[in-house]
């Protein structure tokens, strides 16, 4: 059975609570091992996230000739090879879904000169590639793509040369590339983004040695390449894009607080909690500490009655990941919720954009969509059978939109979910959350 078979029913009348963890952080786990593969010296990662996009960074730096060992504390052991250390792979690299590893490898064997041809699943082979391949081709690398999409082909051994460069919309994934291209470039490398992004890229390149120059508003990074990376324990914390769809579902569905263990709160990933505060939500951050340089909590989260509100668009890029389960937030709210400035949703693993309003449609929701953005009246959800389109936040968010559904809601192709949180259903059942999983 493929995995477009498997789908997920949620029947009504359910409730969360209680407390979860949820699993490592995705962005954080990418960037472990790919930092640590090219490191001086063994990287220790604690709670690497094992979800299918993490997997295929690890072993494409395996194919590449890092030597990676599971230790008997499920804690993860990369021996890095240094500078220009990684072997041509025999063939191709496979990055399944994962837009993030596709990216950011272009811009670390760029730099590092290692040759390689990139792939991906359906949805990755559509997803556009030139925005990294552009400016790393300025900084001198030869590297192309097919029609702006993968495969991405780059070629080893030229040198790069540091850049200026401002990026075209604020994207992590794209600064990052540049960066860790900018660790094997002669020279100073400065991105400068048109607003915030999320900065694990910035913070785990400090903790592991390489000088940094980051404006006060976070806007503006340079580094003077080459630069060679020492070795360090990595803690993950749990991902709060995972968390999301448990954060919304407790402020939607729960009779009692749900408390969320150990969650990243990076301040560039903080925007679901701002806009769920200003939708009424009531969520309490406690026991804060760090992990290495990121901070971390436990997330209380109140039940209550949401309302509609206009999502400034500055806090889009700080959500970027959360905005299909906002969207949910928003069907389950009372009143209006308009979102503007989010056309880059138009470019994830789906057009989430159209996905999400068609999603929302057919489960009876009032929803209309704009060039960059949704506008949703809330109040209703009456259930039905959506599509996931291949795309894990969408198969999650309505998972849980069936917390607060009339009649059951049915969704198709959830075998995605693994992408990213490959537990889901065993973390939502211990919040009270029973999904039914046929064809699995
Ligand atoms: C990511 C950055 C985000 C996000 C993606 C992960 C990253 O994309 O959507 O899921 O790990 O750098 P952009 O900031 O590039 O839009």
């Amino acid at each position: 059975m493929s995995r477009r078979d498997q789908t997920y029913r949620i029947e009504p009348g359910q409730h969360l609570d209680g407390e979860i963890s949820v699993p490592g952080d995705k962005s954080i786990s990418h960037r472990a091992v790919m930092l640590g593969g090219i490191a001086r010296g063994t990287t220790k990662v604690a709670g690497f996230l094992e979800s299918a996009d993490c997997k295929a960074s690890l072993a494409a730096l395996e194919a590449m000739g890092v030597t990676c060992r599971r230790q008997s504390d499920g804690a993860l052991e990369i021996d890095g090879c240094g500078p220009s250390g990684l072997a041509p792979p025999a063939g191709p690299l496979d990055l399944g879904n994962s837009g993030t590893a596709m990216r950011l490898f272009m811009g670390l064997l760029a730099g590092q000169g290692t040759p390689a041809v990139l792939t991906g699943d359906a949805s990755l082979s559509q997803r556009p590639m030139e925005r990294v391949a552009e400016p790393l081709r300025a900084m001198g690398a030869t590297i192309e793509t097919e029609a702006g999409t993968p495969p991405v082909r780059i070629a080893g051994g030229s040198g790069l040369n540091g850049i200026e460069y401002t990026l075209p919309v604020p994207s992590a994934q794209i600064k990052s590339a540049l960066l860790l291209a900018a660790l094997g470039a002669r020279g100073r490398t400065e991105v400068t983004s048109p607003g915030p992004s999320r900065d694990h890229t910035e913070r785990m390149l400090r903790a592991m040695g390489v000088p940094l120059s980051v404006s006060d508003d976070g806007l503006k990074v340079g580094l003077e390449g080459p630069a060679a990376l020492n070795a360090i324990d990595i803690i993950v914390p749990g991902d709060l894009s995972s968390a999301a769809f448990f954060i919304v579902g407790a402020c939607i569905g729960a009779r009692a607080p749900l408390v969320l263990r150990q969650v990243g709160i990076n301040p560039t990933r903080t925007g679901i909690l701002t806009i769920l505060e200003l939708m009424g939500a009531r969520i309490e951050t406690v026991n804060e500490t760090t992990f290495g340089d990121e901070p971390v909590a436990d997330l209380r989260v109140h039940p209550g009655q949401l309302v509609g509100t206009e999502i400034p668009a500055g806090l889009v890029p700080l959500a970027i990941d959360e905005l299909p389960v906002v969207f949910v937030a928003a069907a389950a709210a009372g009143g209006r919720t308009v979102v503007t400035g989010a056309s880059e949703l138009r470019v994830k693993e789906s057009d989430r954009l159209h996905a999400m309003a068609q999603a929302l449609s057919a489960v009876g929701v009032a929803v209309e969509e704009t060039a960059d953005g949704l506008i949703i009246d809330g109040g209703r959800i009456t259930g039905g059978t959506i599509d996931s389109e291949g795309d894990h936040r969408i198969a999650m968010s309505f998972a849980v939109a069936g917390l607060v559904s009339e009649a059951p809601i049915v969704i198709r192709d959830t075998g995605p979910v693994a992408t990213s949180f490959p537990n889901f259903v065993e973390v939502a059942r211990g919040a009270g959350l029973n999904i039914n999983v046929s064809g699995a």
